[in-house]
């Protein structure tokens, strides 16, 4: 992601100092990063002359005393707290008050990060979407330390780098992390209840949905390590909501090992895309597979706004950007109708008793 981030900011006149503490992840840095950068040139997207003045902005370094002088650092090490914790002390050592110094981080608490930095007022989320080149969304997360001015700051930076970026009060999972939940987790709670196959459910995602990827395909391409930790973890930094409750198969395929494409067994075997688990009756037919998982799609999206997670524009534009819907939640729930979305919701609640379907106030009301 590091690497990523910077060929953003050196494309974008930028100074950029990679910093990282292994000799070999910095050599595949300038690696991929050259590469990247001849392939544009190969492609004409970019002169040789713009190619080379892009590459020429770049340092690669493990001497973090050179990063001492950087008006932004953007950290974006392992996703452990403690190692960002130790980081950040270091960090605090050597750097001028006025450096702003950023996160990258999808899942930690920005304001729990914040707390371990000298000037927790300079410090901010900004998240971006791999790859980081190609990916417009950024999030940017402000602390509940952070000053003010800086979210503004962050927002022309990021305008100046061609990125989109959203506001999003630091809770777990911030914009996308959260709101995207219910594609993987009630798409799975339905394959858990043998209402249908994980074929049935991405095939009514696709064809009456429009999605690209059915939630199965696209939890097999993430990989169930990343997407269950993801899961799991929005889930108990949500203090066990159910609304992001884990599913008990996907863990199984941790545990088995069956991550997904990249081990080449998942809810799939590839490359012939057989399904690994047996289906049983299928109970919902497309358009109510589509409708369930839509309306907790929906639902989620207009709750992110009750909550003040971030404003409708925001997460209309996180959802189309940094996961590639076909329309922002929010306008395609008004077109399907906010009241069939309300019964939908009204009627998985009347038949679970679950808090987990309880409707967003605002529901009825956006
Ligand atoms: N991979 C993604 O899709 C993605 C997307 C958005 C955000 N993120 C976030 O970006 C961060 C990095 O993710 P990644 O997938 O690029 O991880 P990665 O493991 O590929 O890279 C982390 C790099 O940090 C280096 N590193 C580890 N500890 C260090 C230290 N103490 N000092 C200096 N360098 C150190 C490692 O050598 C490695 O090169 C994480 O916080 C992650 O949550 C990742």
């Amino acid at each position: 992601m590091g690497t990523g981030i910077g060929q953003v900011a050196a494309t974008h006149q930028c100074t950029v100092i990679f910093c990282d503490a292994s000799a070999e992840s910095l050599e595949h840095s300038r690696h991929i990063l050259t590469s990247s950068i001849e392939r544009m040139v190969e492609k004409v997207k970019l002169t040789g002359e713009a190619g080379r003045d892009i590459i020429g902005r770049c340092r690669w370094t493990s001497d973090m005393k050179e990063i001492a002088g950087a008006d932004l650092i953007i950290e974006a090490i392992v996703e452990k707290f403690e190692a960002k914790e130790a980081l950040f002390k270091a960090i605090s050592e050597i750097i001028p008050d006025q450096t702003i110094v950023a996160t990258n981080t999808s899942s930690l608490s920005i304001t729990a990060l914040a707390a371990t930095i000298s000037h927790p007022e300079r410090f901010i989320g900004l998240h971006f979407f791999n790859p980081a080149p190609i990916m417009r969304l950024v999030e940017i997360v402000p602390a509940l330390q952070t000053e003010k001015t800086l979210v503004e700051k962050m927002q022309h930076l990021m305008a100046s780098w061609a990125k989109t970026a959203v506001v999003a009060r630091n809770t777990p999972g911030f914009i996308v992390n959260r709101v995207a939940r219910p594609f993987y987790g009630e798409a799975l709670r339905i394959f858990d209840e043998g209402l249908a196959g994980c074929r049935a459910i991405d095939t009514a995602m696709k064809e009456v949905g429009g999605f690209r990827m059915g939630p199965f395909e696209l939890m097999d391409f993430i990989g169930h390590d990343v997407n269950y930790r993801v899961t799991e973890s929005v889930y108990n930094a949500m203090f066990q909501d159910p609304r992001y409750k884990p599913s008990l198969t996907q863990k199984s395929l941790l545990d088995a090992g069956w991550l997904g494409r990249k081990t080449g067994r998942g809810f799939y075997a590839y490359p012939d895309m057989e399904e690994t688990m047996t289906s049983y009756s299928s109970g919902l037919n497309p358009t109510e597979i589509f409708g369930r998982i839509f309306a907790m799609l929906v639902n989620e999206a207009v709750d992110a706004v009750y909550m003040n997670i971030c404003s409708e524009e925001d997460v209309e534009n996180a959802m189309q950007l940094g996961t590639n819907y076909p329309q922002g939640l929010i306008s395609w729930g008004r077109t399907f109708g906010m009241d069939r979305i309300m019964d939908i919701m009204s009627g998985l609640y009347e038949r679970y008793r679950e808090d987990r379907y309880r409707p967003s106030p605002l529901l009825t009301n956006i």
